[in-house]
């Protein structure tokens, strides 16, 4: 198969499954590849104001299920990837990733000066609409999973049916600081889950994408 090819399959082996077969788990290996998914998804500035907790513990599954509506992906799931995204960017947040750019890249002090100056001043200027911004990034690095699972056929559901403070509680998040906006259920499909029978439903490229 050519890469043109093992991308299209992805796209169509993908589905949103219901019901993951417990019993089988995702290797070492692989959760690299996905972490590494997760952590090298674009963001803006490559400020990345989220953090991902990677549930595997299947006490804390269950912990969780009622927080997410009981639904079935949760406790069948070999793991549960949940994003948080930060509520504010302080002006210590922006300076530690600034300097941190700054150290990986060589900067001199008066053009980290300027970027920071600049970075501060583009978030300060987002006020309340800081934590939607947050968030956006946080779904991008969830859709580098997605796309990044399929490609090694593992199953995945992004999830957003579930009660954010109750989550947090959970993991043990401070939800004034954080709030958890979306997870990947990520594993196995169950030969039971019909969901994996049935058509895609989508819009047509036409509706969906205008050319100009
Ligand atoms: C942000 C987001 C949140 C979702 N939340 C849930 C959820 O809580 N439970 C669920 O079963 N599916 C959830 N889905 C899955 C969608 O219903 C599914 O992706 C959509 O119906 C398209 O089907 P497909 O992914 O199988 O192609 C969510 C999808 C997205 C992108």
């Amino acid at each position: 198969m050519n890469t043109i090819e093992q991308l299209s399959k992805a796209f169509d082996w993908r589905y949103a499954t219901k019901k993951f077969d417990a019993t089988k788990k995702i290797s070492a290996e692989t959760l690299t590849l996905l972490k590494d998914a997760m952590r090298k998804a674009p963001s803006s500035f490559g400020l990345q104001p989220y953090e991902v907790y990677l549930v595997e513990s299947d006490e804390v599954k269950e912990k969780l299920s009622p927080a997410c509506m009981n639904q079935p992906q949760i406790t069948t799931a070999s793991h549960l990837a949940i994003f948080v995204a930060k509520n504010e960017v302080s002006e210590d947040y922006v300076e530690k990733f600034t300097t941190l750019v700054r150290d990986e890249r060589n900067f001199t002090e008066e053009s980290w000066k300027n970027f920071d100056a600049f970075l501060k001043g583009v978030i300060a200027s987002k006020g309340e609409t800081v934590a939607g911004w947050t968030q956006r990034q946080a779904y991008i690095s969830a859709g580098f999973l997605l796309l990044s699972a399929a490609g090694l056929e593992i199953d995945s559901c992004p999830m957003e049916g579930f009660n954010p403070e109750a989550v947090a509680e959970v993991l043990g998040v401070n939800f004034n600081e954080y709030t958890p906006v979306v997870m990947v259920a990520l594993g196995h499909r169950s030969e039971e889950d019909a969901t994996q029978h049935m058509p895609k439903v989508r819009v047509t490229e036409e509706k969906l994408i205008h050319t100009l």
